[in-house]
């Protein structure tokens, strides 16, 4: 299926403007095609044939369509589009002609020019035509709305024509915009109602008007109902500025636990202000949801911190276990298992005041590096640095990669530049450096990088220390905190680490993660069968 975009970019020599001003008319046609009772489809003229390509089609939602097969992609020629012709050309809406028939279906045909304004508001050229299509076997003798209905669509179709409609878009607006049957009021140039229609008039009711809305000056109905009749509310605004002929962003009116939205837009055919058409839906329902969603948020986050306080205490109970034991080997787990704990918490810290399950995790390596760093005997200054970016890990990989950090840089610290009296302890080579070498050695620094490449975090700890130990089994070697590591990273992070001598003397681990975890549960958040 080809877009409006394709369609006109192959078939035509329409400039990349005037395709957005196709996009635009396509993206609010609705309300012309609801208010016309018809079909609306958007034409082009193809290059130099005096043929039309049909680029775009709505159907109304409050009328029966005259078309049920889809328009988009035909191409037409000869008798069929010499309204269309006569519009493009002469640049007027075109509505003579009798009925046509489409298989069994009467149809009236009209043509409407699509002018594009210039950048300084002169009416340019016009780029394209919409063919308004109305299905006649149910016409009949119109009612109160569908007056109302046909008398607004031909000033809008108008407008058009002149190139004042569609209002430039309002970014951000997400809630989609009230629909002619959602509620519908027109007002006169002196912004005082002559229709409302039953649904829009509902809609007041449960803001609490009941009375009728015919002859209410709606911008002040709007400020009474807001509660706020002197400031003048943003509801009440937007009516007075669409009078004036401006098209302001949707507004929302809140009253008696109600929520209405409401969009305001000029009339002014033929560029005369005549009044303003104000689409109304009540949103109590949809606004409700939104607050239980925020609420929901709010939970999960809070959830987090109670995690976060929780390993916090535990924390604080396992240091404060390791004071009181006397055997040191014991003291060491406890204080090990202290600093593993606070790592997690760490993650849920962050968690808990992030929007999603997802975390910012330079901050979080930076708080464990310099953690690490206070383990080391004070004698022995070791700088950290981190090079490259984490970015923002889901939160099932980054509580799994800070534990695996957490004892890298921990071993990094402890391993690679132990203490004075430990390594003159250790039964040295013959050749190792006197102490009062040191001074010349480089400054003990353990480095992190991180970059991202198709769909893998490269993450690497170096340090420039006194290397792995002779005869080390980098597969399987080293006590509890590796085994840690290796479990995590090729368990839970399905990744991989590598553990040797590196370079420049000293130790790196090497770890790549897959990121592109396709078949994580949403809900439990843990990765499925690969
Ligand atoms: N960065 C490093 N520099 C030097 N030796 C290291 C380094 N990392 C690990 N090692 C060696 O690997 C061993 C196992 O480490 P680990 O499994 O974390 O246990 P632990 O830290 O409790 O000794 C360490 O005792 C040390 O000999
Ligand atoms: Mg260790």
């Amino acid at each position: 299926m080809s877009t409006l975009r394709d369609l006109a970019e192959e078939h035509t020599a329409l400039r990349p403007a005037d395709i957005d001003h196709l996009h635009r008319i396509a993206g609010d046609w609705q309300l012309l095609s609801d208010l016309s009772f018809a079909d609306l489809l958007l034409w082009v003229p193809v290059d130099g044939d005096g043929t039309f390509l049909c680029v775009a089609q709505v159907r109304p939602t409050t009328a029966p369509t005259a078309y049920l097969d889809d328009q988009v992609g035909r191409i037409v020629g000869g008798a069929e589009v010499a309204h269309l012709e006569v519009a493009h050309r002469q640049g007027r809406i075109w509505r003579e002609g009798d009925p046509v028939w489409y298989g069994d279906v009467p149809a009236r045909h009209e043509a409407i020019p699509v002018r594009l304004r210039t950048g300084d508001g002169e009416a340019g050229e016009v780029i394209a035509v919409v063919g308004r299509d109305t299905n006649l076997s149910t016409a009949r003798t119109p009612s109160q709305l569908e007056l109302n209905y046909l008398t607004t669509a031909d000033d809008l179709a108008q407008m058009i024509a002149d190139g004042t409609f569609p209002p430039p878009r309002h970014p951000g607006e997400t809630t989609s915009a009230p629909r002619v049957g959602d509620g519908l009021v027109r007002l006169d140039a002196n912004g005082k109602v002559t229709y409302a229609s039953p649904n829009a008039q509902s809609a007041y009711r449960r803001l609490g008007y009941a009375s009728h809305l015919v002859g209410e000056d709606l911008a002040k109905l709007h400020r009474r109902l807001a509660g706020d009749p002197l400031e003048g509310t943003d509801a009440g605004n937007a009516v007075l500025a669409a009078l004036r002929g401006e098209a302001p962003p949707r507004r929302e009116i809140d009253a008696r636990g109600a929520t209405m939205l409401t969009r305001a837009l000029p009339l002014m055919p033929a560029g005369v202000p005549i009044g303003a058409l104000v689409l109304v839906r009540d949103i109590t329902e949809v606004r409700r949801r939104d607050r239980a969603l925020i609420t929901k948020d709010a939970t999960i986050r809070e959830i987090h911190h109670r995690v976060k306080n929780n390993l916090q205490t535990v924390a604080a109970l396992l240091r404060l276990q390791a004071r009181r034991v006397a055997m040191p080997e014991a003291r060491v787990a406890l204080e090990e298992s202290v600093r593993r704990v606070a790592s997690i918490a760490l993650v849920h810290e962050t968690l808990s005041m992030s929007s999603d399950e997802a975390v910012e995790f330079d901050g979080i390596v930076d708080r464990v590096a310099s953690a690490a760093t206070e383990v080391a005997a004070t004698e022995v200054s070791v700088g950290m640095r981190r090079r490259g970016t984490f970015g923002v890990l889901p939160a099932e990989i980054a509580t799994s990669l800070v534990m695996v950090l957490n004892e890298l840089l921990l071993n990094a610290v402890e391993h690679g530049f132990p203490p004075a009296d430990e390594e003159a302890a250790a039964p040295a080579p013959a050749d190792a450096p006197r102490p009062e070498a040191e001074a010349t050695a480089p400054r003990p620094e353990v480095v992190v990088t991180a970059h991202r490449a198709r769909k893998q975090l490269h993450v690497s700890v170096t340090d420039n220390g006194r290397g792995l130990p002779e005869q080390f089994d980098a597969e399987r070697g080293g006590n509890l905190g590796l085994q840690i590591v290796r479990a995590l990273v090729t368990g839970e992070l399905r990744g991989t680490i590598d553990l040797r001598n590196s370079a420049g003397g000293g130790t790196e681990a090497a770890i790549v993660v897959p990121l592109a975890r396709g078949t994580t549960d949403r809900l439990t958040g843990r990765a499925g069968p690969p």
